[in-house]
């Protein structure tokens, strides 16, 4: 397996129509993000302090988009470690398989929408750093 990279995680930015009457963003799977979408999940009434993730996915793709507030996403592939600020929802970050990540900093209200390339499965996670550093270290 070939070992992944922070800097394949980034910023996309999305279709944004604006009008007087609000402004519009959509999203489609596979054309604005690199993967189909087969499940959508958001974190809310996240009290302030907190953190979430503190884990590693195996094979899932994930693109992070702050609907309302900001918070802070950060991306650990074992190597090297990338913090990003979301604040707007037009745009999002695209997060790779195997990477591990901390979601903190959450504004009051803050919404955090997460677009998911396959249906949950606790398989899939890596939850403790030491095994997922293991993991990394083999696809050497
Ligand atoms: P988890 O992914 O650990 O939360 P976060 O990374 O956002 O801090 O999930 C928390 C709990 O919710 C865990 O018991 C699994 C459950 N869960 C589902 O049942 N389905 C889902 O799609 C997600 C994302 C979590």
């Amino acid at each position: 397996m070939v070992r992944r990279s922070v800097d394949e995680c980034r910023i996309l930015d999305l279709p944004k129509i604006c009008d007087p009457r609000g402004n519009l963003t959509f999203i489609e799977g596979e054309r604005h993000i690199p993967f189909d979408i087969r499940r959508v999940y958001y974190l809310y009434d996240v009290p302030g302090g907190s953190d979430r993730g503190s884990h590693a996915h195996r094979d899932l793709h994930q693109f992070v988009v702050a609907m309302s507030g900001s918070f802070d996403v950060e991306l650990d592939d074992g190597r090297s470690k990338k913090r990003f600020h979301l604040n707007r929802s037009y745009y999002g970050l695209y997060i790779c398989p195997m990477m591990w990540r901390q979601l903190d900093n959450f504004s009051s209200g803050a919404v955090c929408m997460v677009l998911a390339s396959e249906l949950y499965s606790e398989n899939d996670y890596v939850r403790d750093y030491k095994a997922f550093l293991d993991l990394v270290g083999r696809q050497e």
